[in-house]
């Protein structure tokens, strides 16, 4: 089969070459890949994987040979897939686990946005406890994460604000359900009684500055890669500011995400939540479309295979 294999003598470090399928284990289903959606850390990580590894972590396809104990998806389903590797090429093995069912006549461009970017926004903010009825930050709106975490904050009955530098994604985000979009928490008025940030650095210590008594801060991405300083006093409790909560978050040690994917697929598929697919290209062009400089406004480039 063909696939994106790690090439450190490649000044993309990636080739697509002929590699042998991969070979199933028991509980492993075969799927053929239609469409891979890149994270921009997957590209950014390159650097640390070994020769003829082959990435990506988001995958939508059809199984094409179900796995050999009975377990997983069917033969024909189309199924959305997160792993730490092998997304892009031909064939990908899938488990139970890795798994989640895409509905019939689902768009396979829009179903491989759903993996880290949605999986990560739907359980982070789960971290945050019901935000019916309360003001919550997604730092980092107009990242792949942010799109999701404020549709799906906006629907859980939030009161959402949004950052982006970027004024051309104001638009988008309200469309998506903020309420306020600001460039950056000290445009803030008032305090907020959660947050998923996606920025980390500056962003996360002024954000964790604005967290009512109770609130919780999950700290799940690092875009703005700067550290995290916290002067004297920003983390001492008084009747204003007690029992704040800062957390980290791993989507690699989430478990049972096979129905929040599943679930996340149909909602995108009846049209309640919008993967924002700003580009879909041939998966030949996969490093001209994630050159450097290449990004261009918000939403998941994707790669259409095949
Ligand atoms: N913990 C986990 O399991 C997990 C899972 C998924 C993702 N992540 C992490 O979450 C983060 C977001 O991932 P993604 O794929 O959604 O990102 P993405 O689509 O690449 O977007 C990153 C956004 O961050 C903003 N940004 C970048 N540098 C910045 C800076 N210096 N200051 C302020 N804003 C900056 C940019 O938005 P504007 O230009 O519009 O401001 C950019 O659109 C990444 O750090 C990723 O590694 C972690």
């Amino acid at each position: 089969m063909l696939a994106w294999t790690v090439d450190h003598s490649s000044p993309s470090r990636l080739t697509l070459r002929e590699v042998p399928e991969p070979a199933p284990g028991p509980h492993d289903a075969v799927v053929r890949v239609q469409a891979f959606a890149p994270n921009h850390g997957d590209v950014e990580g390159l650097a640390g994987l070994p020769d003829g590894f082959v990435p990506g972590w988001d995958a939508a396809g059809v199984v094409v040979a179900e796995a050999a104990d009975g377990t997983g998806p069917r033969l024909g389903q189309t199924v959305v897939s997160l792993g730490s590797h092998g997304a892009w090429a031909e064939l990908r093995l899938v488990t139970a686990e890795s798994a989640g069912l895409a509905p019939e006549g689902s768009d396979p461009h829009a179903m491989s946005a759903v993996p880290v970017a949605g999986t990560s926004a739907l359980r982070g903010l789960r971290r945050l406890g019901s935000v019916l009825g309360k003001r919550v930050l997604v730092l980092g709106g107009s990242s792949a994460v942010g799109l999701f975490a404020v549709q799906l904050a906006a629907r859980s009955g939030a009161h959402v604000v949004a950052t982006t530098r970027d004024p051309g994604a104001r638009e988008l985000l309200l469309r998506l359900g903020a309420r306020d979009v600001v460039r950056a928490p000290d445009d803030l008025d008032g305090e907020v009684a959660g947050a998923i940030d996606l920025l980390g650095g500056s962003h996360l210590v002024r954000a964790f500055a604005r967290l009512a008594p109770g609130g919780t801060l999950v700290a799940l991405g690092h875009a703005a890669g700067e550290e995290e300083r916290f002067g004297y006093g920003a983390l001492f409790g008084d009747s204003n500011q007690h029992d704040r909560t800062l957390t980290t978050f791993f989507l690699g040690a989430e478990t049972g995400i096979g129905p929040d994917m599943s679930w996340l697929a149909t909602e995108i598929h009846e049209g309640r939540l919008d993967p924002v697919v700003s580009a879909v290209r041939p998966w030949r062009e996969l490093t001209e479309a994630f050159a450097p400089g290449s990004r261009r406004g918000p939403g998941k480039t994707v790669l259409s295979v095949g």
